[in-house]
């Protein structure tokens, strides 16, 4: 195999399905686990979830970013920040959500007709950051801004898995000037977002000036909520909208139904909230794509001895959860390399292989993704406006590839030719 070809991240998934879902890694003095079974996530994030945190070498490094933001916080700062910026997802936000999208995504595509080949990639994550720039700063920031600020998060990305890498290196002191810049977006979001009134429904409006009439949050505090919803929101929708995409590329029948569906459901005009739920096969297909999940890998340690799996783990062995092995077991999923979106025809499919510890794309149990429902949203109304409006195929013969790990995992190569229909 050309070292080129060569996936660290699919070889450590496909390694841990030989291993059973459960393979202690091979490095020496390191305690470190991969675990996909499904008996065993349910363990580590419902059942005993609260033996398993967040601390050790990988989140040392993931703090060094996030600081005490929602994705990091443990204890009872946890649960303040998760009921501060709770509304901001929840279903009854959705309507808001997808009026800021729609004309932002229609502009967009209006500008495909302009090119024959188009990068998906690039484009959901321009989407979805202008997005979520809104949500979190209104109109505080330029379109220029947002551009400049989603390069700034890209770098923190790419170099957060680098773990091993000393600062002394230059991989190292990279990262910090990386979340150096990221910071300097972010303080200068809550500067802007200080001028408005406090009625603000903004989520920077809902951090500074809190609902629960708790302390305010300090200029520390808010700087590490920031920080952390542009590094959880910045590409993860939009990876998975590129694989989606990507599939769909290489099946142009499948391509077909899913616009019949829309064609029936919808008619001519733009996709709305309401439509969604008239369009059960891109649902199916949406949550087919999820199976592989825009993380591979998230983390956990342990925090007190426990037994797993038959195992002695001690306190400060460090977990690797995979939604991808688990998506791509056979154990769980039949011929799981194929792309089938009819292994969730059935209604509450995903639900019910999510209960069983299965398929967990956005997490499980009391850390599960804050924007599991909002993110879905998003993407299912993008994805379905672009298939409304135009037809693509890949604009190269080379097969789907998985690109480069930087906590997610895109497509190597997203360009499509596009048509509109
Ligand atoms: C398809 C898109 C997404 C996927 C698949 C996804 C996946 C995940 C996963 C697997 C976790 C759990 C990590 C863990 O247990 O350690 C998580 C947590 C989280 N996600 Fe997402 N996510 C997505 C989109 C987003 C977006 C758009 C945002 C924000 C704008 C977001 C914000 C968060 C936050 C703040 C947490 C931490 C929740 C907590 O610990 O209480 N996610 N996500």
């Amino acid at each position: 195999m050309k070292l080129s070809a060569f996936d660290p991240v699919q070889w450590l998934v496909q390694t841990a399905i030989r291993h059973g879902g459960f393979w202690r890694l091979p490095i020496p003095f390191w305690h470190i686990y991969m675990v996909s079974r499904a008996e065993l996530v349910q363990t580590v994030l419902i059942r005993d979830h609260d033996s398993y945190g967040k601390s050790g070498p990988i989140f040392n490094r993931i703090r060094q970013a996030l600081g005490r933001g929602l994705f990091t916080a443990e204890g009872s700062d946890r649960l303040r920040m998760r009921r501060l910026l709770q509304p901001a997802f929840s279903r009854s936000s959705l309507t808001q959500t997808a009026a800021l999208q729609s004309p932002l995504w229609q502009a967009e595509l209006d500008d495909w007709q302009h090119h024959d080949v188009v990068d998906l990639a690039a484009s959901f994550i321009r989407l979805n950051m202008r997005v979520l720039a809104r949500q979190i700063a209104g109109d505080h920031l330029s379109e220029a801004e947002v551009t400049a600020m989603t390069a700034s998060a890209a770098k923190v990305f790419r170099g957060m898995p680098l773990m091993a890498i000393p600062e002394w290196l230059p991989g190292g002191a990279g990262y910090r000037q990386a979340i150096a810049e990221l910071d300097g977006w972010a303080y200068l979001i809550i500067e802007r977002c200080r001028q408005d009134s406090p009625h603000n429904r903004t989520i920077m409006g809902r951090l500074l000036w809190p609902e629960d009439q708790g302390q305010p949050l300090t200029q520390r505090q808010l700087r590490d909520q920031i920080f952390t919803l542009l590094m959880a929101g910045f590409d993860s929708t939009a990876v998975a909208e590129s694989w989606f995409s990507m599939q769909l590329a290489m099946q142009s029948e499948l391509m077909q139904q899913l616009q019949t569906e829309i064609e029936t459901a919808v008619g001519s005009q733009p996709v709305t909230l309401a439509d969604l739920r008239h369009l059960p096969s891109l649902a199916q297909a949406w949550n087919e794509t999820l199976r592989r999940g825009p993380f591979p890998l998230f983390f956990r340690s342990v925090e007190r001895t426990v037994q797993l799996g038959g195992v002695t783990l001690r306190r400060g062995s460090q977990i690797i959860l995979s939604p991808s092995a688990s998506g791509q077991d056979p154990h769980y999923w039949p011929q799981p390399e194929v792309y089938d979106p009819d292994r969730f025809a059935e209604p509450g499919a995903a639900e019910a292989a999510t209960r069983n510890g299965q398929y967990y794309p956005f997490g499980m149990g009391p850390r599960q993704c804050i924007a599991k429902d909002a993110a879905s949203m998003q993407a299912l109304l993008a994805l379905a406006e672009l298939l409304r409006r135009y037809s693509w195929r890949p604009a190269s013969a080379k097969p789907l590839r998985t690109g480069r790990y930087a906590m997610t995992q895109a497509p190597r190569d997203s360009r499509v030719i596009v048509a509109a229909r």
